[in-house]
């Protein structure tokens, strides 16, 4: 059990939170905790967050800036109850198409219902699946949108190679992760609320705890920037850059496929 970042070279793939699990272990793992919160996960978001993941997302959609026009196609995966395709249609003055990719059927059945409430139904597709072997083939997307998934996908680079394969040359990949926090004041102060806060409210709101240590620890073992980063290139993208959110709180990749 070690609480040490994983990095470019890979570690995600065996570890669960500071847990380490035997190759293979990891997924069924994370699916669990995801089918506990789906029910309570746009909550416990915003209480986790105290509203920042709005923010971060929005930024994010600003960076995407999606075209207004039907031909427009972006995949978001690991998207869950569905914040980020929502955005994007909204911004595409709901003349864009998405397609919400999830592994895990509990998390996409609130998207769905949230869908139909906001109609938007018309302009999404939602497709059960991995995100390291998606169904899909090669150069169809506009743009692929992961946000705060990548890090419980186990095999971070196949996930990687997979976004690659399915853009479109000149389509756009756009990661929004938890980070590594680069003011050492606020640092101490989130790692004091994520380690004490987030677990109690987890138990108070859901009855819970353990999915939420699972989410605070997973954030912790996640590679830092530069070596996230490094991960993309590898993967094929070229102009790779970050941008930070809240000191680093969270950060967001960008990388293009030309
Ligand atoms: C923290 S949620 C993020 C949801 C949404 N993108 C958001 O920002 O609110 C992480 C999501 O990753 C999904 N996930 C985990 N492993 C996955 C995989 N291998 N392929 C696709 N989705 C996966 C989970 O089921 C869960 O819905």
């Amino acid at each position: 059990m070690t609480s040490a970042r994983t990095n470019a070279e890979g570690g995600m793939e065996t570890s669960y939170g500071f847990q380490s699990v035997g190759e293979g272990e990891k997924q069924e793992k994370v699916n669990e905790v995801f089918h506990k919160v789906a029910k309570r996960y746009d909550i416990m978001n915003d209480l986790m967050s105290a509203g920042l993941h709005r923010i971060w997302k929005s930024a994010m959609i600003a960076a995407l800036n999606p075209r207004q026009d039907a031909g427009y196609h972006l995949l978001d995966v690991a998207g869950g109850t569905g914040d980020i395709a929502f955005r994007a249609i909204e911004a595409s003055n709901r003349l864009a198409r998405a397609t919400v990719l999830d592994i895990n059927g509990s998390m996409l059945a609130v998207g769905a219902e949230r869908a139909e409430k906001n109609g938007l139904r018309g302009n999404l597709t939602f497709v059960e699946a991995n995100a390291e072997a998606l169904p899909f083939e090669a150069n169809t997307f506009d743009a692929y949108t992961i946000a705060f998934g990548i890090r419980n996908v186990p095999r971070i680079d196949v996930a990687l190679t997979e976004a690659y394969r399915v853009l479109k040359r000149g389509g756009r990949l756009l990661v929004l992760e938890f980070s590594d926090v680069d003011l050492p004041l606020l640092d101490r102060a989130y790692e004091a609320w994520s380690f004490n806060a987030i677990p109690r409210i987890g138990k108070v709101v859901t009855g819970d705890a353990e999915p939420y240590q699972y989410l605070v620890e997973s954030i912790r073992k996640f590679p830092n920037q530069q070596n996230f980063a490094e991960m993309i290139r590898r993967a094929g993208f070229s102009r790779v850059t970050f941008t930070n959110y809240t000191g680093g709180i969270a950060a967001l990749h960008s990388g293009w496929k030309i």
